[in-house]
C-alpha cells in the first residue's frame, strides 16, 4: 500500500470507528458485532504501525496511551469553573425564582432543569475540533491536567463532529461535563477490590474521582467511566442563544448529553421535574444528587451575572442525602451459594432517602476490621440505587463501653462444618451438603435469567428442603402435586402453576442452562460464549483447559473452573439425572454477522505473513470456525504458510482442503 492509500484508508477507518464508538457509548445503539469492530480496529492499528507518522492524536487507537506518572501538572482553565448554590426545599427555590424575575423585571422565566450528576466536574479543551486537554475543576481557576485519563473514556469525543447548532467549530472550544461511574461498574469494581483485599470506594462519586485521578491511565481505562457534557464554556465563533441550544450543540459535537431534561415554562414545572426524578432516582443507571435549574436564555444569564463563585442564573435543587446515622443491633453471618460467609449488620431501622434500611453488608472480616465495626456501635450507613446498603464509618466517639471486636466463626453457622479462609473470604467447606449452599444453588438455578421457574423463589426452596423434597437440582423435576399438596401455602392453583412452570423450564436455552448450573466464574457472558462455541453439553464434558482457552474471552481461571465442574462425578450425576428427567437445553445460533466458516475446523501451519497466529485464530472463530491445534480427520480446512512441514504432508495424505493465507482471507471475506 502506498502512503497516500494508507492515509486515505486510515482516515476512513478512523471515521468509521468513531461513528461506531459514538453509537455504542453515547447513543447506546451499536450497529455492528464486536468481532467486526475488532477487525476495523486491528486494521487501523496495523496501518498505523506501518506508517507511524500517520498516527494522529485523535485516532481511535490513541485512547490508552501515556505513561505512569508521579503527579499531575497544574493547568489554567479557559474560563472560570463556577460552583452552584445548593437549595433543599421548594420554598427556597421560589425565593430564587423571585430574585431572578425581579432582577430581569419579567413575569415568568423559562428554565431548563437537568439531572445533577454526582461525579467529578471536568473541563475539556478542543483546538480546531481536536481534544487537546482535560482537567479537574480544582479551585475553579486552576485544575489538574488529567488529559491521558480522560482520553480513555469512550463517551468523550477525541474529535468534535460537525452536526447541530454548533457546526464544526474552529479555534478554541472549552466544554464542561461530569465524569461519572455507572452504578453497575461501581458495584463490579468494589467486588473486585474487596476480592483482592483492597479498600473499596464508599460511593460511585469517589470511585469516579479516584479513577480519573489515577496516575496510571491503564487503570483508568480498565474501569468504565462515562461522561456527560452540560456546558459550553467557550466556543470561538459559535453563538448559542439558550441553554437548550447549548445542549443541542454539545450533542451535535458527539458528546453524551442527558436526554432526560425538562424545558420548563416556569418554576412549578421545574419543581415537578425534581419530584419525578427523585421518585425514579433508584432506578437510574448512575447516581444523581439533585436537579440543576438554569435560566434558559443566555442573554438573561449574562444580565444576571455571577456572585462571588456561583452564577445568579442557576441553582442546584438537591435530593435528600443518601446517608443516615443509626445503631448496630447485631452482626449475623450469612452463607451464600458458593459457601462464602458474609457478615451482615442488623440495624436499628432507619429511613434513608425514602427507604427503610435495617441491614447493611459488611463484606468480609478484613472490612469489619478495617472499619472496626462492633455490635452496639453508632454508624453512618449509605444506600445508592439498588446497591446493598453499606456501613460507611463508625462514629467512634459514640461507642458504648464494653464492646468487643467482631470475629468470623470457625464453624459454618448453618451446618457446623469447618470454615477455611481463602484470601479475603471465609468459606464453608461442606459443599452442597451445607443446606445454605444447596438453598442458594437451587434458588440461583430457578431464578429469572437462569431456568426461570416462576414460583420457586428462596422461601419456597427452603420450605421444600425442610420437607425433605429437594436434595439436588434434579429433584425439582421429581416433585409431584402430591408432594406439594400437604405444604403450607400450596393451594390447588399454586400447585398447578408451579408444576406448569417446572414443566415449561425443561427446554432452556443452552446458555441459560449453563448459567443456571452455578459454575464458578460462569456468568451470563461466559455462558453465552460457551454455548455459542460448543453448541451442546456433550462436547463440554470433554473440553480440556487448553481448548477452552482458545475461545476468545475465556481465560485460565474460567477454563479451570469449567473443566473442574464438568469433570466432577457428582456434577455429572446431577446432569444425568436432569437429562433423565427430560431437561434438554437447546442451542440457539446467535446472529453475529456473516459466518462463512460456520461448522469448520481450521488448522494453521507454517508462517503467516499478514497476521499473527492469535489474530488468525480470532478471525477464524469470528467467522464461525473452531481452531484445531493438531492434524486429524476432523479438520476441514488447513491454512498453510511458508515453511509448513509435517502437518502439511499429513493433511495432503488425508486429502484435506488446503489453502494459503490469501485463500483463507478470501474465504472469510477479507481479501
Ligand atoms: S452547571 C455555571 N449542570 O454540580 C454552572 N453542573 O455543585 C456550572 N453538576 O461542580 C454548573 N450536574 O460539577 C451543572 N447538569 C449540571 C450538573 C452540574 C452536576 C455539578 C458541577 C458542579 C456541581 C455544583
Amino acid at each position: 500500500m502506498t502512503r497516500t492509500e494508507a492515509r486515505k484508508r486510515i482516515e476512513s477507518l478512523s471515521e468509521e470507528i468513531r461513528g461506531h464508538d459514538h453509537r455504542y457509548y453515547v447513543l447506546n445503539q451499536p450497529a455492528i458485532a464486536d468481532a467486526q469492530y475488532d477487525r476495523l480496529m486491528r486494521e487501523l492499528i496495523g496501518l498505523e504501525e506501518q506508517f507511524p507518522d500517520l498516527r494522529s492524536p485523535d485516532s481511535p487507537t490513541q485512547r490508552v496511551s501515556g505513561e505512569l506518572r508521579t503527579a499531575f501538572q497544574k493547568t489554567r482553565h479557559a474560563g472560570a469553573m463556577l460552583s452552584l448554590d445548593s437549595l433543599m426545599t421548594a420554598d427556597e427555590l421560589r425565593e430564587f425564582d423571585g430574585r431572578v424575575r425581579k432582577a430581569l423585571e419579567v413575569e415568568t422565566v423559562a428554565y431548563v432543569a437537568e439531572p445533577k450528576f454526582d461525579g467529578l466536574s471536568v473541563e475539556l479543551v478542543y483546538e480546531d475540533g481536536v481534544f487537546v486537554r482535560g482537567s479537574t475543576r480544582g479551585d475553579g481557576e486552576v485544575g489538574e491536567d488529567i488529559t491521558a485519563n480522560l482520553r480513555t473514556i469512550r463517551a468523550l469525543p477525541l474529535k468534535l463532529a460537525g452536526g447541530g447548532p454548533g457546526g464544526s467549530p474552529r479555534g478554541l472550544v472549552a466544554v464542561r461535563g461530569e465524569a461519572i461511574m455507572p452504578l453497575s461498574e461501581f458495584a463490579a469494581l468494589n467486588r473486585r477490590l474487596i476480592e483482592a483485599s483492597d479498600e473499596p470506594f464508599a460511593n460511585a462519586r469517589n470511585a469516579a474521582a479516584g479513577t480519573v485521578r489515577q496516575l496510571d491511565p491503564k487503570i483508568t481505562a480498565s474501569r468504565r467511566l462515562d461522561l456527560f457534557a452540560y456546558e459550553v464554556m467557550r466556543a470561538e465563533g459559535v453563538t448559542l442563544a439558550s441553554q437548550q441550544a447549548m445542549l443541542a450543540a454539545l450533542r451535535g459535537w458527539g458528546f453524551h448529553v442527558e436526554t432526560e431534561i425538562a424545558v420548563c415554562a416556569g418554576l412549578d414545572q421545574a419543581i415537578a421535574f425534581h419530584e419525578r426524578l427523585r421518585e425514579r432516582r433508584d432506578r437510574l443507571p448512575y447516581e444523581i444528587d439533585g436537579v440543576v435549574i438554569k435560566v434558559d436564555r443566555r442573554d438573561w444569564q449574562e444580565l444576571l451575572g455571577v456572585r462571588s463563585r456561583s452564577p445568579r442564573w442557576a441553582v442546584a435543587f438537591k435530593f435528600p442525602p443518601r446517608e443516615e446515622v443509626t445503631r448496630i443491633v447485631d452482626i449475623v453471618v450469612q452463607v451464600g451459594r458458593t459457601g462464602k460467609l458474609t457478615p451482615v449488620a442488623q440495624l436499628q431501622p432507619v429511613d434513608v432517602s425514602g427507604v427503610t434500611v435495617s441491614r447493611a453488608t459488611l463484606h468480609n472480616q478484613d472490612e469489619v476490621e478495617r472499619k472496626d465495626v462492633r455490635v452496639g456501635d453508632t454508624v453512618r450507613v449509605r444506600r445508592a440505587g439498588d446497591v446493598i446498603p453499606e456501613v460507611v464509618e463508625v462514629l467512634k466517639d459514640q461507642r458504648p463501653r464494653g464492646t468487643e471486636p467482631f470475629q468470623m466463626p470457625r464453624k459454618c453457622p448453618v451446618c457446623g462444618a469447618r470454615v477455611d479462609r481463602v484470601g479475603a473470604y471465609h468459606l464453608c467447606t461442606n459443599g452442597l451438603a451445607c443446606p445454605a449452599q444447596l438453598a442458594g444453588h437451587l434458588e440461583h438455578f430457578a431464578a429469572r435469567g437462569a431456568m426461570d421457574i416462576v414460583g420457586l423463589g428462596g422461601k419456597t426452596v427452603r420450605q421444600l428442603m425442610e420437607a425433605g423434597l429437594l436434595e439436588d437440582l434434579a429433584d425439582i423435576y421429581r416433585l409431584t402435586p402430591i408432594d406439594l399438596a400437604g405444604l403450607e401455602g400450596f393451594a390447588e392453583k399454586s400447585i398447578e402453576n408451579l408444576m406448569a412452570a417446572i414443566e415449561a423450564s425443561k427446554r432452556p436455552k443452552l446458555d441459560r442452562f449453563l448459567f443456571a448450573l452455578g459454575i464458578e466464574h460462569v456468568g451470563g457472558t461466559v455462558a453465552r460464549l460457551l454455548a455459542d462455541h460448543y453448541g451442546g453439553l456433550d462436547p463440554l464434558f470433554e473440553a480440556d483447559e487448553e481448548t477452552l482457552q482458545e475461545i476468545h474471552g475465556i481465560g485460565p481461571e474460567v477454563a479451570e473452573s469449567v473443566r473442574h465442574f464438568f469433570s466432577s462425578a457428582r456434577n455429572r450425576r446431577v446432569l444425568d439425572r436432569l437429562t433423565q428427567a427430560g431437561v434438554r437445553p437447546v442451542a440457539e445460533k446467535r446472529t453475529k454477522g456473516p459466518q462463512p466458516l460456520a461448522g469448520q475446523i481450521v488448522l494453521f501451519t507454517g508462517t503467516l505473513e499478514q497476521m499473527t497466529r492469535p489474530e488468525a485464530a480470532k478471525k477464524a472463530e469470528a467467522a464461525g470456525a473452531r481452531v484445531a491445534s493438531g492434524i486429524s480427520k476432523k479438520v476441514t480446512l488447513v491454512v498453510a504458510g511458508p515453511g509448513a512441514g509435517s502437518k502439511l504432508d499429513e493433511a495432503k495424505k488425508l486429502g484435506l482442503s488446503i489453502v494459503d493465507e490469501a485463500g483463507f482471507l478470501k474465504r472469510i471475506g477479507e481479501a
